[in-house]
């Protein structure tokens, strides 16, 4: 998974379209009021006494910018001096993004809201921040367990037929008998905690606290989803060379192993909430009740329309969750 997604060739690696000409969509390439809503949480953190008015908003593997570039555009809107007050910092590790990024923010703001880019959060020292996140931790690597042996791949087949300590730990963690363990949460939980003193982290992912023992690894191409391990007589199925490192490969979170990484990290765990209701008690409808007496009847049904699609999931059983820590 690190070649199929971070290596030289990557799918993450260099700039690709998510959205309607990509493989997949995330919530933020569906609408503005996504970002809105942060912009508005963040409002209140300020208001809260809990986010200086030079804290550091900082989002951590952002792809396009669009999300970030929300949160400054609503920011503007509803408390303008702060776009001039805070730092804004994206963390992404590729350059090809980082000049991607660069471009969108010059393009929508010009020289009113300063971007600055770090590879990694072990380059970020701060007092006071803002985290977030939209679908990472699916995209970290992982292992594939399956009763008490850890996979290993020979070209693109997978063997289970490794002994590894750690993985079996966890997966008895999880009451995982098969299925996906993630790798690197518990240093990059260290990493967020030595990066700021003080900061609320939010981050959106698809999961559970703890999903039922399954494998739910899959590839996303062309807004086609195919099961990692679709047996060859499926009508989807495609040989995995074909399709490793163009198209996105990613499975479903288990929560309370990002929980357990930040709580070791000594990062307080707030809560696990459905994104709806999470946007929802942030204030995404009294948003577009402004935006309603704002502009004309029409612009409104069409912001109305794409916001919908990011409850719209849930409503549906979907299982998108925000996830909230706090080191205070
Ligand atoms: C599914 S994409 C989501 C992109 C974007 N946030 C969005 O919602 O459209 C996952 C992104 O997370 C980044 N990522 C994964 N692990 C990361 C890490 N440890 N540090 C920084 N970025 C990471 C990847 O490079 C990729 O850009």
């Amino acid at each position: 998974m690190t070649e199929w997604l971070y290596g030289e060739d990557g799918y993450y690696a260099t700039y690709k379209n998510i959205g309607k000409e990509g493989d997949f969509y995330t919530a933020v390439s569906t609408s503005k009021f996504f970002g809105g809503t942060i912009a508005k949480h963040i409002i209140a953190l300020v208001d809260e006494g809990f986010l200086q008015s030079d804290a550091t908003i900082c989002e951590i593997g952002a792809h396009h910018g669009y999300f970030l570039a929300d949160v400054c555009e609503f920011l503007y809107t509803l408390r303008p001096e702060l776009l001039e007050s805070f730092h804004f910092v994206i963390i992404e590790r590729f350059d090809d993004l980082q000049a991607q990024q660069n471009r969108y923010f010059q393009e929508s703001f010009g020289d009113a809201v300063k971007l600055t880019h770090y590879k990694s959060l072990t380059q970020l020292q701060c007092k006071n921040a803002f985290f977030i996140a939209n679908e990472i931790f699916d995209a970290f690597p992982c292992e594939l367990y399956y009763k008490g042996k850890t996979a290993r791949a020979d070209e693109h087949n997978v063997e289970f037929d490794v002994d590894n300590s750690w993985v079996h730990e966890k997966a008895k963690l999880y009451n995982k008998d098969r299925g996906e363990i993630a790798l690197g949460y518990e240093a990059f939980a260290l990493e967020m905690a030595a990066a700021a003193e003080t900061f609320e982290f939010m981050s959106f992912d698809y999961g559970e606290m703890v999903a039922r023992p399954d494998f739910s690894l899959r590839i996303y191409t062309k807004h086609k989803v195919i099961p990692f391990f679709l047996p060859q007589d499926k009508e989807d199925y495609k040989p995995r060379d074909e399709l490793f490192a163009k198209s996105d490969i990613t499975y479903d979170v288990t929560f309370a192993h990002v929980k357990d990484a930040y709580e070791a990290a000594g990062v307080e765990f707030v809560e696990l909430k459905a994104q709806m209701v999470a946007l929802i008690d942030m204030g995404m409808l009294e948003l577009l009740e402004m935006l309603q007496k704002n502009v004309e009847e029409k612009i409104y049904k069409q912001e109305l329309e794409k916001a919908k699609m990011l409850i719209l999931p849930d409503f549906l059983g979907e299982r998108f969750k925000m996830i909230k820590f706090r080191k205070q």
